[in-house]
């Protein structure tokens, strides 16, 4: 039967999300007061609250955000000059380190030449299309569209795979992050962030979800190590249901035309999926049809050791991702595609006034210089390993942690009540992120509990700054468990 919906109950449910959600200026300042930074920092802080939205970021991902003005390869000084390690490098764009001196010359030498002539050929902007189309994992003939966030270059791809494709539908994992743009929510399924679109739905009718392997909470029941094929067999069973056009391949009538996924999902709290993942889903999309959008922003350029997420599993995309580490900063964004998808395109398909500016170009060039000549990617995964080996020893002896993922410096912490019922610590993961600050290391929490840490070290960080970090952390979970008595309940 029908229920009619009361208008005034539901205005008085969003008043009520609202205020839920809401955090007065005066409650930021508050944050900021009590906060231990020191009194440049505090100043800017209150600048912060007073200038800005009360809807931006840090307070989100931190009680209180620090005020970052200076940094040098893995490190970082706020305002009053304290120093910290960078287990954040401004969300995996800092990956040669911050200010490195190749990059600034580029920079500097392209600042006197040329900053920007809209989205119109250049000699950087062709050097990096060039590069990009080659440095794509697989032997087909790639070209670039060049936009300038991340989540430009996902709404890119997801226009240019239904333009060629001719099927309106994208299929997207749970916890996946492509953005927080009208076009690109639907892709993200963060609650926290859907809930700020209410009451607008962030999904369409263009969009369905598909489960995404996470195998120490797999979402469809499995046990870790069986996480990532019974997470495929239950995305075929939702294709082929009775009524499926897919069952006994009716090939045609596809209303769908891509999987849009991360390779390692990032913002979801550095989760790895389960071995053959990825290249279930490739098969998937070849048997069935469907494109592949392999969404590298934040796994890739190095990250997990590799030089993209994918070629763990010697997955080659249609079209791929990338942005974040590309220009060590400056903002630009590609979509890496097969020649016949990008060349279904007419001439004026796209465009963007900051799509690829000669300035950024310079930068990303510079960037991938840099790659090449520090062997930046082979290192990430030398160090990666060394910081596991200090991350697994801490799971030894702190029952808190009761599981890690890590490949190269894509590295995430798990933090549970009990390691038998898995119960989130998500107040415990909240006192230790405090702690860390104080103790001078800078990182995000995240995870579908807020009970994740997600370690996002510049490629460059050393043994010694390891050390330090995971001193710090060591000392954190101590504390924790402590406080909480996890400790005297033993680890399994
Ligand atoms: C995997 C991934 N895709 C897309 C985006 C969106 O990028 P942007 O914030 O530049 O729009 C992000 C941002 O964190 C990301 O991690």
């Amino acid at each position: 039967m029908e229920q009619a919906v009361d208008p005034r109950a539901f205005s008085e449910r969003l008043v009520a999300q609202r205020e839920r959600l809401h955090a007065s200026p005066a409650e930021l300042l508050e944050r900021v007061e009590a906060s231990g930074y020191g009194p440049r920092s505090k100043e800017i802080l209150r600048e912060h609250v007073r200038a800005e939205s009360t809807g931006q970021v840090g307070f989100a991902l931190f009680g209180c955000p620090p005020a970052i003005v200076r940094g040098e390869g893995a490190l970082v000084w706020d305002a009053d000059g304290k120093e910290y390690v960078d287990l954040l490098a401004g969300f995996s764009v800092s990956n040669l380190g911050h200010c490195h001196p190749a990059v600034t010359a580029a920079v500097s030498g392209q600042a006197g030449r040329l900053l920007h002539y809209f989205d119109l050929p250049g000699e950087q902007r062709e050097r990096l299309a060039a590069r990009l189309a080659a440095l794509a994992p697989g032997d087909r003939r790639r070209r670039v569209v060049f936009g300038t966030t991340g989540a430009d270059a996902a709404e890119l791809a997801i226009r240019l795979a239904r333009w060629y494709t001719g099927a309106p539908i994208i299929l997207s994992g749970y916890g996946g992050y492509h953005g927080t743009t009208g076009a690109t929510m639907a892709t993200t399924a963060k609650g926290g962030m859907w809930a700020f679109h209410y009451p607008v739905l962030p999904a369409d009718s263009g969009h369905a979800k598909i489960p995404y392997s996470y195998p120490y909470r797999c979402p469809v029941g499995a046990p870790p190590e069986h996480c990532a094929e019974a997470c495929l067999e239950f995305t075929r069973r939702l294709l082929l249901g009775k009524e499926s056009p897919f069952t006994e391949h009716r090939a045609g009538v596809s209303n769908v035309a891509a999987v849009l996924l991360e390779p390692m999902q990032a913002s979801a709290g550095y989760i790895i999926p389960g071995d053959g993942y990825l290249r279930g889903m490739r098969e998937l999309c070849d048997e069935f049809g469907f494109l592949l959008i392999d969404d590298e922003i934040q796994a890739g350029m190095g990250r997990t050791g590799r030089m993209w997420a994918c070629d763990h599993e010697q997955v080659s995309p249609d079209l791929m991702l990338v942005s974040k580490g590309l220009a060590s900063g400056l903002p630009v964004s590609a979509v890496i595609a097969d020649d016949e998808i990008a060349a279904s395109w007419g001439p004026g398909a796209h465009v963007g006034t900051f799509a690829a500016t000669a300035l950024a170009c310079a930068a990303a060039n510079a960037t991938l210089d840099v790659y090449e000549a520090e062997g930046l990617v082979g290192r990430a995964a030398e160090t990666g390993d060394y910081f596991a080996d200090q991350l697994r020893a801490l799971q030894e002896r702190h029952p808190i942690l009761g599981w890690v993922d890590a490949r190269g410096l894509f590295l995430g912490l798990e933090f549970v009540r009990d390691r038998t019922t898995k119960e989130p610590a998500a107040e415990e993961a909240g006192w230790m992120l405090d702690f860390c600050v104080r103790e001078g290391l800078l990182f995000e929490k995240g995870g579908y509990f807020y009970n994740r840490f997600q370690l996002i070290p510049s490629l460059v960080i050393d043994k010694e700054l390891v050390d330090r970090a995971v001193g710090i952390l060591d000392r954190a979970m101590t504390m924790a468990e402590a406080r909480s008595g996890i400790a005297a309940q033993g680890a399994s």
